[in-house]
């Protein structure tokens, strides 16, 4: 289980992350709405522990474990696996041997890329001269490999066309659900994701039981997933501030 208790987040000399308490129960998916700007994605950031987000008060805990101040690799190892929104290009690092790294060389790249469609691009340095939703498809891959309990996905089917969409969603279905045991977790617990979305889409492919909305660093707003995107869809985020549906806590 994923808890974030009060957790203020400063980047570079912002508050971006505001007081934010949410939780993700083990062997389900919560899913994260918000306009552009709101701290989305910086919230999964300091979730996984990369650089510049400084966390000011509040605790991030796994399966009862306080990681806040834990090492990247260390969450990691816990099984936290984040899938960018941006991710950098890795030049001199061809796709196949990050498979082969994340994978703990129990993977096949091949079969792996295949999946995906991604064969011919095992001999290409990661991400480089890739196209959006090339690096979309390129992180789940990586992701893959990885094979965490805790799946941080920022915008998965954003950029990824319309007959990509279905193998991105039932791939990121059967990673979830599957019954691979995962590092740092029994199996019976079950794998869990924190999913940001914009259009809703992968909802056509996940079990998500659980939303959030994100307003300009706090969480405006909890409740049933597709219940609060056709709210949104409906009155847009203003609106969703003022309506409160749910506090949270
Ligand atoms: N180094 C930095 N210095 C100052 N502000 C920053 C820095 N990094 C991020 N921010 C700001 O933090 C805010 C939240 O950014 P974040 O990327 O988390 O938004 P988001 O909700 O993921 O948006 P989007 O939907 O566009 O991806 C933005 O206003 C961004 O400009
Ligand atoms: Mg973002």
């Amino acid at each position: 289980m994923l808890e974030i208790k009060n957790l203020t987040v400063e980047v570079g000399d912002r508050r971006v992350l505001k007081d934010i308490s949410l939780s993700v129960m083990s062997g389900s998916t919560s899913v994260l709405f918000g306009p552009n700007g709101s701290g989305k994605s910086t919230l999964l950031s300091t979730i996984m522990g990369l650089g510049n987000y400084k966390v000011i008060s509040g605790q991030i805990l796994l399966d009862g474990k306080d990681i806040t101040d834990m090492p990247i690799h260390e969450r990691a190892q816990l099984g936290i696996g984040l899938m960018s929104q941006r991710p950098p290009n890795l030049v001199g690092v061809q796709l196949r041997t990050m498979l082969q790294i994340t994978g703990h060389g129990k993977v096949d790249p091949s079969t792996l890329a295949g999946t995906l469609g991604m064969d011919r691009f095992l001999s290409r340095d990661v991400n480089v001269g890739f196209s959006g939703g090339e690096i979309k498809r390129s992180e789940l891959l990586q992701l893959a490999a990885q094979n965490p309990c805790m799946y941080l996905l920022d915008e998965p089917e954003s950029g990824v066309d319309l007959e990509s969409i279905e193998r991105v969603g039932k791939m990121i279905h059967d990673l979830i659900t599957g019954g691979i045991t995962c590092a740092g977790r029994r199996e019976r617990e079950g794998k869990s994701a924190l999913v940001i979305t914009h259009t809703g889409q992968i909802l056509d492919y996940i079990e998500a039981d659980r939303g959030y909305v994100l307003c300009n660093g706090t969480i405006s707003c909890a409740g049933n997933p597709r219940e609060l995107l056709r709210e949104i869809r409906a009155k847009g985020y203003e609106e969703c501030v003022k309506c409160r549906l749910v506090r949270v806590n």
